[in-house]
């Protein structure tokens, strides 16, 4: 067995961790080979690989980003594109893929086994958004970061009395607004899933610092979008994937809560910290199951699943069911949970 591998997509803690395992998994069971491809599909593309053994892999468990590199680039972007990833499979004399990657990256590899290239999926992203999977790798520890970041933005707004909006990543969903909202103690979780309100949130606000002095963290996710015609947001830039590269809802919303409240307002964007440096303990064995996961699929041909995990265990699922859906917050959670704290 010989199969080629790439990271694709934005980077996410955990990605050497999964191809470690991957690598051992092939190599000391089933005997097997790895061709690890630089920067994604752009690898394939343009057939710049290297050879990934254990002795290569040595060492990366802990360690964040990926070792291969990663992009956006997906080879339907361009017209040789498949044939082109067809003709690095008979070069490299591959058996196929795995595609490490989210949303966007497991969409496309559906559609390249659809058009003869098999792929087996490994979901990968901290916004935690894959279906077919209870969760991804590198969310455990997006949310540990975030969840740091607020605990120290209380204590200095706190000392001044400000309302400190915290914008976190999240395009289409907000699982990580969510549980590091619940798990920072924030006054206010605003997530893509449920339009905010501006009137709502600084009335909250306002009555939350009627008279009293008060410190509240907002937590905002990038997608976060206002009730329509409310407020007008501003135009995204989209990569090959078609995805908004988003940032910046938070100083629209400070700005706002400041004009209505007078109280004084500060943005805090953690951005690319959620997904740098090492992964958790539990994103680490996440990552490791799944690799090892992808090795035994390759190994008995499961090609067009992802592994992912259900009640616990890693399961095999059709990649079919995965493409172009995003697994939304738990909107009971977010009622029951997030909204009775709106300024309380
Ligand atoms: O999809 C993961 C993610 O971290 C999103 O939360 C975020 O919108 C996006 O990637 C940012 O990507 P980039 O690093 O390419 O700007």
């Amino acid at each position: 067995m010989r199969i080629g591998v790439l990271t694709s997509g934005g980077d996410c803690p955990g990605l050497n961790a999964v191809i470690r395992a991957l690598v051992r998994v092939v190599e000391r069971t089933h005997g097997g080979s790895v061709v690890g491809f630089r920067n994604a599909w752009q690898g394939v593309l343009e057939d710049d690989w290297e050879v990934l053994d254990v002795a290569r892999c040595r060492g990366i468990l802990p360690r964040g980003g990926t070792i291969i590199g990663t992009s956006r680039v997906q080879p339907y972007a361009r017209d040789d594109g498949v044939e082109l990833v067809r003709r690095s499979m008979e070069r490299h004399s591959l058996d196929g893929f795995v595609v490490i990657g989210g949303e966007g990256s497991l969409s496309c590899a559906a559609d390249l086994v659809v058009d003869g290239v098999p792929c087996i999926g490994v979901p990968k992203t901290i916004d935690n958004d894959v279906v077919g999977t209870e969760l991804t790798f590198g969310f455990d520890t997006a949310v540990s970061i975030c969840t740091s970041a607020i605990d120290r933005l209380h204590t200095t707004a706190e000392a001044h009395d400000r309302v400190m909006v915290v914008e976190v990543m999240g395009r289409k969903v907000g699982h990580i607004a969510l549980r590091a909202g619940i798990a920072g103690g924030a006054t206010m979780v605003l997530v893509p899933e449920v339009p905010f309100d501006i009137d709502e949130v600084a009335g909250a606000l306002r009555r939350r610092h009627d008279g009293v002095s008060f410190a509240s963290i907002v937590v905002v996710a990038e997608g976060a979008v206002p009730v329509p015609g409310t407020l007008e947001v501003p135009e995204y830039r989209t990569d090959e994937f078609g995805h908004q590269r988003l940032g910046g809802i938070s100083h629209l919303l400070a700005a706002e809560i400041e004009e209505r409240t007078g109280i004084e307002t500060r943005v805090t964007i953690l951005g690319h910290v959620q997904r740098g440096g090492s992964p958790t303990a539990f994103d680490r064995v996440l990552a490791t199951r799944f690799g090892a996961a992808a090795a035994d699929a390759a190994a008995a041909g499961s090609w067009g699943t992802m592994v992912g995990l259900a009640a616990d265990r890693v399961v095999e699922v059709p990649l079919a069911e995965v493409a172009r859906r995003r697994r939304p917050v738990d909107l009971h959670l977010y009622e029951r949970v997030a909204r009775p704290f709106f300024a309380s």
